[in-house]
């Protein structure tokens, strides 16, 4: 199924798309449904896991790869960016929990618990906000220099965690794991 795309500067920044919701509307201009892009064929169903090359993404940038008919966020964080998400404190946060199928249930959201990798470079989460399942905006993105998802104003920080808006919670973190130097198996 797909193959890495690199996601810097590529039209995907602005666009959205709901989920099964009834009732959801999205205002913004650069709307391009994708719902049924993102439903995922049965080829692809049957593909549990994926291999990703990251080997062309530089810091501070970010790649986005279609896994299970979900966008999957790619970044490989600046020095800057992991600084400020190890600065905040859980107490500041509105969803506590690290949201990351790969840890227990009740791990918390430090940003140590929501990186693959020990020193934070890299963070891979589901594109979906949490509210109603637009694909937010990247590269630094909103008030606290992450995500932001403009279809209600939910803003997500560089660790890719709610801090303000009506999203509930953190974006979700999938199983994912380094299998060699430059290479991330989702699933
Ligand atoms: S879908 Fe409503 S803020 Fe993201």
């Amino acid at each position: 199924m797909s193959h890495a795309e690199d996601h810097e500067g590529t039209r995907r920044d602005f666009l959205y798309y709901a989920t099964g919701g009834a009732g959801v509307v999205v205002t913004a201009a650069a709307v391009w449904p994708l719902v049924n892009q993102m439903n995922p064929s049965a080829d692809v169903q049957a593909a549990s896991t994926i291999r990703v090359d990251v080997s062309t993404v530089e810091p501070g940038t970010q790649l986005t790869v279609l896994f299970l008919g979900k966008p999957i966020f790619i970044r490989r964080r600046t020095q800057e960016e992991i600084d400020e998400a190890r600065a905040v404190e859980l107490s500041e946060l509105i969803d506590p929990l690290a949201d990351n199928a790969n840890l227990n249930g009740d791990a918390d959201a430090s940003d140590e618990n929501r990186t693959l990798d020990e020193a934070g470079e890299w963070l891979v989460m589901q594109g979906v906000c949490t509210h109603l399942g637009c694909v937010p905006l990247g590269d630094g993105a909103g008030d606290f220099g992450g995500w932001f998802c403009p279809c209600h104003g939910s803003h997500y920080d560089t660790a890719g965690r709610i801090r303000r808006g009506p999203a509930p919670r953190n974006l979700p973190v999938p199983q994912a794991e380094f299998v060699d130097e430059t290479t991330i198996l989702l699933g």
